[in-house]
């Protein structure tokens, strides 16, 4: 199997590091699942409408 078929979980995606990380796995050839609090921030991203991103909300507010 195609090991770049699965995609690859990038949480704390709307942060600095996570950010900087997804458009180098795309550029890499993997798929994204972009994890963050907020959708609408996701989608804000360069990367946020990239047919090979998935956006995924989930994570913990008020800590
Ligand atoms: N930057 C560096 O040079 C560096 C170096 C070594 C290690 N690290 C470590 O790498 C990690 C990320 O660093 P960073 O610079 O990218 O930090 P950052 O820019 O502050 O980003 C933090 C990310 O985590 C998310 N997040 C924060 N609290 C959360 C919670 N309770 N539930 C779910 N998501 C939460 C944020 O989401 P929201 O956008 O929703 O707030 C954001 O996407 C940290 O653990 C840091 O200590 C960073």
């Amino acid at each position: 199997m195609d090991p770049k078929a699965k995609p690859v979980l990038v949480t704390g995606a709307t942060g600095y590091v996570g950010g900087r990380l997804v458009p180098q796995l795309l550029h890499a050839g993997y798929r994204v699942r972009a994890l963050g609090r907020s959708v609408g921030k996701l989608k804000g991203r360069p990367w946020g409408s990239h047919p090979l991103v998935e956006l995924a909300q989930g994570g913990r507010s008020g800590l």
